[in-house]
């Protein structure tokens, strides 16, 4: 399973690369905007500083512009992955990109049924946004089973990125589903990475170890 982390703070991104589990990174307007940078720096300042795919979003709303920015975009490195949002012009724009051997993200997505075109247009990832499912009360992860059980079914390569992910609850209910990818903010990959359990049994271990005569 990859872990990808949510931000476009490069910082961050720096940081969790250092600890050896990310795997890619996936950005949206409100991340860029967040950053408080330009789009197209902080983007090329991230594919530089990691290996793996970076999702940038497309913003056209019509798909001759998502196809035109995908194409500028794909050039900048080719970790990256253009982020189309899963509207009926997106689903045309993606079926092109597919074809012309640009990676896609169909984004904003929220049914198994949207994960099943994203598939049939050859999107290389479809992104479920669960945990705003959860906001509204359904069980987002239910989505992501569906999806597997699909892509199972027919052999479709798309991959499948748990995204909105709230806490690491999460990430287990993504990896017992089979769920390609998570991607979570800076905080969740860093609750991840800490076990309070873990902590206090290492200090009880060194307290003892003092006591071991020299
Ligand atoms: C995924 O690629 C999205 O950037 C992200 O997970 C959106 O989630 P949010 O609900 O935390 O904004």
């Amino acid at each position: 399973m990859e872990f990808f982390i949510d931000t476009a703070i490069v910082e961050e991104i720096k940081e969790a690369e250092s600890w050896g589990i990310l795997d890619g990174v996936t950005t949206n307007p409100t991340k860029i905007a967040q950053a408080g940078r330009p789009f197209l720096e902080v983007v090329k300042e991230i594919c530089q500083v990691i290996n793996g795919p970076v999702s940038a979003e497309a913003v056209s709303l019509d798909a001759e512009g998502m196809v035109k920015e995908a194409r500028e975009l794909s050039r900048i490195s080719k970790n990256i992955v253009v982020k189309i949002p899963l509207i009926r012009e997106g689903i045309k724009a993606i079926k092109v990109l597919s074809k012309e051997g640009i990676k896609t993200n169909a984004t904003i997505g929220f049914s198994p049924l949207q994960a099943l075109l994203a598939a049939k247009v050859g999107a290389t990832y479809f992104s479920p946004f669960i945990g705003r499912l959860d906001n509204v009360g359904h069980i987002g992860m239910d989505v992501v089973r569906q999806i597997r059980t699909i892509y199972k079914n027919y052999g479709f390569k798309t991959k499948i990125i748990v995204s909105a992910v709230r806490h690491p609850i999460h990430v287990l209910e993504a990896a017992l589903a089979g769920a390609d990818v998570a991607t979570m903010t800076f905080e969740i990959m860093r609750m991840l990475v800490e076990h309070p359990m873990t902590d206090i049994g290492l200090k009880k271990f060194l307290q003892d170890w003092e006591k071991v005569p020299k």
